[in-house]
């Protein structure tokens, strides 16, 4: 059976008492839609840890800059609806902008340290909409358990603050990133590349693995680290936004010397006009597998 589409705030927040009055978990996976595996794969594990999965599908205005992608972000209710199902979603709420900001809309929700570098920079104003979007999600639904992608690690990070600061009673939980059999992470945008930017691209993942390798076999030193990566996507042909190392859990970035046991290397560079973005905790997560062929 398909999962209830749902359009209207209200009609969301009657669904979502109705499952917790019968006593059952409610889980939330944020979404903008144009779903993919890497999606499906935050419903399945929403699934495992809830009774009831809502997808949001919403593309949200506030969170895109000027010249970014907003009304060229693909849009396509019926698929998701049909894939979001697949996955296990009970409910999909796909409101409409005037529906989640209506007037006056003068609210906005700011997680000051973990938004600051990293892709905050190149993209300011883009957290706080974010975390207003994702506020007024929970407010909906009251879950219990939402998933987020570690792909978006610094949005986890940025959501998990606010829940922590705001005692908001809901568990965060963040899900590894799903990658391609070639090792690029899954990304709605990826569907802009043409198929030389996709070649491109594949130099991110293996930069990472790369480093991962080093890092393994001693590597601490930040320059070389991030030289490293830079390099290689330099090379490459894409144009770098940022390469950094941070600490995992702060997002405060290193500027030089060495790390320590664990650090977040986290990239954003376009290909073509696509910018992509991809992380990994080095000392804890393993590097992406991008298989020889692939690599070359
Ligand atoms: P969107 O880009 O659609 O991503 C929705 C969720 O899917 C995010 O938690 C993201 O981290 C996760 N995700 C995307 N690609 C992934 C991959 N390859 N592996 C694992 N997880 C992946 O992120 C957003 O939407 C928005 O900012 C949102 C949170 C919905 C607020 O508008």
């Amino acid at each position: 059976m398909s999962a209830l589409v749902l359009a209207k705030p209200a009609e969301l927040v009657a669904a979502a008492e109705s499952i917790r009055a019968g006593g059952a978990r409610v889980g939330v996976v944020p979404t903008m839609g144009a779903l993919h595996e890497g999606h499906l794969a935050l419903i399945r594990e929403a699934k495992r840890r809830a009774d009831a999965v809502i997808v949001t599908v919403f593309v949200n205005p506030t969170q895109f800059g000027p010249s970014e992608d907003f009304e060229a972000y693909p849009r396509d209710l019926a698929r998701d609806v049909a894939l979001a199902t697949s996955a296990g979603a009970t409910h999909v709420f796909a409101p409409r902008r005037e529906d989640m900001y209506p007037h006056p809309d003068v609210t906005r929700v700011t997680v000051a340290g973990p938004s600051e570098g990293l892709c905050g920079r190149s993209r300011p104003g883009h957290f706080t909409g974010v975390a207003t979007v994702v506020l007024k999600l929970f407010s909906l639904v009251g879950p219990s358990v939402a998933v987020f992608g570690r792909k978006d690690f610094q949005q986890l990070r940025v959501i998990e603050t606010m829940v922590r600061e705001l005692f908001l009673p809901v568990e965060i939980v963040g899900f590894p990133i799903v990658r391609e059999t070639d090792g690029l992470a899954l990304s709605s945008r990826n569907a802009y590349l043409s198929s030389d930017d996709r070649a491109r691209a594949l130099a991110i993942p293996r930069a990472l693995a790369a480093t991962a390798g080093a890092f393994a076999r001693g590597e601490r030193e930040v320059t070389v680290l991030v030289e490293m990566v830079r390099g290689a996507l330099d090379r490459a042909g894409l144009r770098v936004d940022y390469v950094s190392l941070a600490d995992a859990s702060s997002l405060a970035e290193f500027d030089g010397g060495s790390v320590g046991e664990t650090a977040l290397l986290a990239v954003a560079a376009f290909a073509g006009r696509t910018r992509l973005i991809d992380n990994l905790v080095l000392g804890e997560d393993p590097a992406p597998e991008v298989p020889r062929g692939a690599a070359e």
